[in-house]
């Protein structure tokens, strides 16, 4: 009985390492200083591939709690993503209810968004139902959000999920 206790410890540790070591081999993994940690993608997709991405990974597109953080991950994805883009799909989206009425939703978790930094003229509707951050200064000013195109192809990022069980692999 010890002995398959202690097989069994090794081999989930040993799964760990491999999860661990496939995310860090996909992702640069970062914390802020708010203490989220939040994985950068080093490949480019649509929203929703970058969603599916995360999801095998046992991860979410990432959502933000404050213009505070919002700025940090800024800041972070500056010295992380190319210097010629300006793109990075955050995990906020369109949500229309049942009697047809929008709002905007983080993925993660379901919550609405209680805060917003469009940039200017922003949001723009029409087909752009995905959020996405221009992580660097564009058209004045950083940090700014923008709904976009779902199926363009940028850097994502994700986070732990909300809910607990997540399958990791
Ligand atoms: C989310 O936002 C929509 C639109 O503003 C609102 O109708 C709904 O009650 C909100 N839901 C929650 C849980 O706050």
């Amino acid at each position: 009985m010890a002995k398959q206790l202690l097989v069994g410890f090794i081999l989930s540790v040993l799964t760990m390492c491999v999860i661990a070591q496939r995310v860090n081999d996909k992702f640069v993994v970062k914390t802020l200083p708010t203490g989220k940690v939040i994985y950068i993608s080093k490949t480019f997709m649509s929203w929703y591939g970058g969603l599916d991405y995360c999801n095998k990974f046992g991860l979410s597109l990432v959502s933000l709690n404050s213009q505070n953080e919002n700025k940090q991950l800024s800041n972070v994805l500056q010295k992380v993503l190319p210097r010629n883009e300006v793109h990075c799909w955050l995990g906020g989206y369109k949500f229309q209810d049942e009697n047809g009425f929008n709002s905007l939703r983080w993925v993660n978790g379901g919550r609405n968004i209680t805060f917003t930094n469009w940039a200017k003229s922003e949001p723009s509707h029409g087909n752009e139902h995905c959020l996405e951050m221009y992580y660097r200064q564009y058209r004045g000013d950083v940090a700014t959000w923008n709904d976009r195109y779902c199926h363009d192809k940028h850097p994502f990022v994700c986070e732990k999920r909300s809910h607990g069980n997540a399958k990791r692999c």
